[in-house]
C-alpha cells in the first residue's frame, strides 16, 4: 500500500527507512500517524531528520509507537522516569559505549520493550552510527532444517553481564561520567524467550537471541548452546540483513525491538554524543500467533 501523507525512502534492502514530511514536535493528524506507524511495522526502523524536541515533545512523539515506560538500571532523566540520557564524554575513551553490543533492548525482562525511539541531542561529526539487523531476514533465510531445530527452542536471557552484581558497570566502570547505571543482584535473574518468536502484529517469524543479554539456551549445556547461539548471532548480522545510520543533531530513529537487533559504534573517542531514548512497554513473546478463538 502506497505513503500518501509521508515520505518513506528505503535505506537498505532488509530493513530500515528514512520519512520526510513530519514534524514529530507537533501532534500528527491520523492518517500520517497510521501511515508512520504502518512504516514502523513494514521496515522495523524508521528515520527522520532535523527533528527539535523537548522532554514533553519527545515523550508525546514516543506515544505514535507505543506506550512509554520506565527500564530498570539506567538511572532516567531528572523528573522524566520515561527518558533516559545516553552520553559519551570526549573524556570517556577507550571504554565501552552504552548499546555497544549486538542487542534487543531490555531482553532480560519478563515483557521486552517493544521498541524505542532515540533522538540525537548531539551527534559527533562523524562516528558513532548505529546499526541495525532484521530478525525476520535473519529468520527467513535459514534452511528448513535449522527452523525446524530452532522452533522448540527456549532462549536464556539475563542482564547479568551488564546489570547483575559482577556486571560490566560495576564501580562506575564502563559507563560515562554522565550515566548512572545500577548493578545489583536483580541484574543477574534470568529470563526464557523463545529463540524464535512470532511478531504480535506482523505475524511473521523473527529470531530473538542477541549477543549481549542471550546466555544460553534452556536445557543445553553451555558448550552446547554456544556453537548454535555464536551461529546465529554471525548469521542474523550478515550485512545484507542490516542498514547502518549516520546521525546529525536532530536526527529520531524509532525501530521495533521485536523485529530488529541493534548496536551503537564506538569510534569517535574525543568526541561528545548524547542521544535521549524513550523506551516502548513490549509483551511477551511467544512462538505461535494463537489461533482464532483460542484460549
Ligand atoms: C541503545 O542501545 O539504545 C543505544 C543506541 C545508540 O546509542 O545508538
Amino acid at each position: 500500500m502506497a505513503y500518501e501523507t509521508i515520505e518513506v525512502e528505503p535505506l537498505a534492502g532488509s530493513i530500515g527507512a528514512e520519512i520526510a514530511g513530519v514534524d514529530l514536535s507537533k501532534p500528527l493528524s491520523n492518517r500520517q500517524s497510521d501511515e508512520v506507524y504502518r512504516a514502523f511495522l513494514e521496515y522495523s526502523v524508521v528515520f527522520f531528520r532535523d527533528q527539535d524536541l523537548s522532554p514533553e515533545q519527545e515523550i508525546a512523539a514516543g506515544r505514535v509507537f507505543g506506550e512509554p515506560y520506565s527500564i530498570p538500571f539506567v538511572k532516567p532523566m531528572d523528573g522524566y522516569p520515561e527518558l533516559i540520557d545516553i552520553i559519551k564524554e570526549p573524556e570517556d575513551v577507550k571504554m565501552y559505549n552504552f548499546g555497544g553490543r549486538w542487542h534487543h533492548d531490555v531482553s532480560f525482562q519478563e515483557e521486552p520493550a517493544k521498541g524505542a525511539l532515540l533522538y540525537a541531542l548531539e551527534a559527533p561529526k562523524w562516528g558513532g552510527d548505529t546499526v541495525f539487523a532484521s530478525m525476520y531476514a535473519a529468520y527467513e533465510t535459514l534452511s528448513d532444517g535449522m527452523k525446524a531445530l530452532l522452533e522448540p527452542l527456549v532462549g536464556l536471557h539475563s542482564g547479568r553481564n551488564s546489570y547483575g552484581a559482577s556486571g560490566k558497570f560495576v564501580g562506575g566502570a564502563n559507563s560515562s561520567r554522565s550515566m548512572q547505571i545500577e548493578n545489583t543482584a536483580e541484574g543477574d535473574a534470568v529470563m526464557e524467550h523463545p529463540v524464535v518468536r512470532t511478531h504480535p502484529e506482523t505475524g511473521r517469524k523473527c529470531l530473538f537471541v542477541n549477543q549481549n543479554y542471550t546466555v544460553g539456551i534452556k536445557g543445553m549445556e553451555e558448550r552446547e548452546a554456544r556453537p548454535i547461539l555464536d551461529f546465529l548471532l554471525e548469521h542474523a548480522t550478515r550485512d545484507e540483513f542490516t542498514c547502518r545510520f549516520r546521525w546529525r543533531s536532530g536526527s529520531v530513529a524509532v525501530w521495533d525491538n521485536r523485529a530488529a537487533m541493534h548496536h551503537a559504534i564506538n569510534d569517535y573517542d574525543g568526541a561528545r554524543r548524547h542521544m535521549r531514548r524513550v523506551t516502548l512497554k513490549g509483551d511477551r513473546p511467544f512462538r505461535e500467533q494463537p489461533s482464532a478463538g483460542a484460549e
